[in-house]
């Protein structure tokens, strides 16, 4: 299934308050990666060094051309990996990029740190 009309960028730099060598971000990308292999989606997913979301990691942003850009944290790779994808798949089905709250995986409602508009 195709979904370019989103880009995952994902904070690999954040550091784990109980580890300092851990970095969430770093081992979210690894295990987003791998399940849209698992689950054969060709989705956009880039590493990048810091979101501004510090406290709040894993951190990821949901980017497209002509789209609100959403900012979300308090992800686990564990936890919240199948979610992710699908609040990026929502993400990606919209034309703003402006997704009802009744499509959104709780990972998406919980952990919303921002939203910014896109470039007029
Ligand atoms: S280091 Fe990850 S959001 Fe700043």
């Amino acid at each position: 299934m195709a979904a370019r009309s989103v880009t995952v960028f994902v904070c690999v730099s954040c550091r784990d308050d109980g580890d300092a060598d851990a970095r969430p971000g770093a081992l979210l990308l690894d295990a987003l990666r791998a399940r849209l292999d698992e689950r054969n989606i060709d989705m956009a997913v880039e590493p990048v060094e810091c979101l501004a979301v510090c406290k709040r990691p894993a951190t990821v942003a949901f980017a497209g051309a002509g789209k609100w850009t959403y900012v979300i944290g308090d992800l686990d790779r564990g936890a919240h990996i199948d979610e992710l994808i699908d609040s990026a798949q929502s993400f990606a089905a919209t034309d703003n990029g402006i997704v009802a709250w009744k499509d959104r995986p709780e990972c998406f409602k919980k952990g919303v740190v921002s939203r910014t508009p896109p470039l007029p």
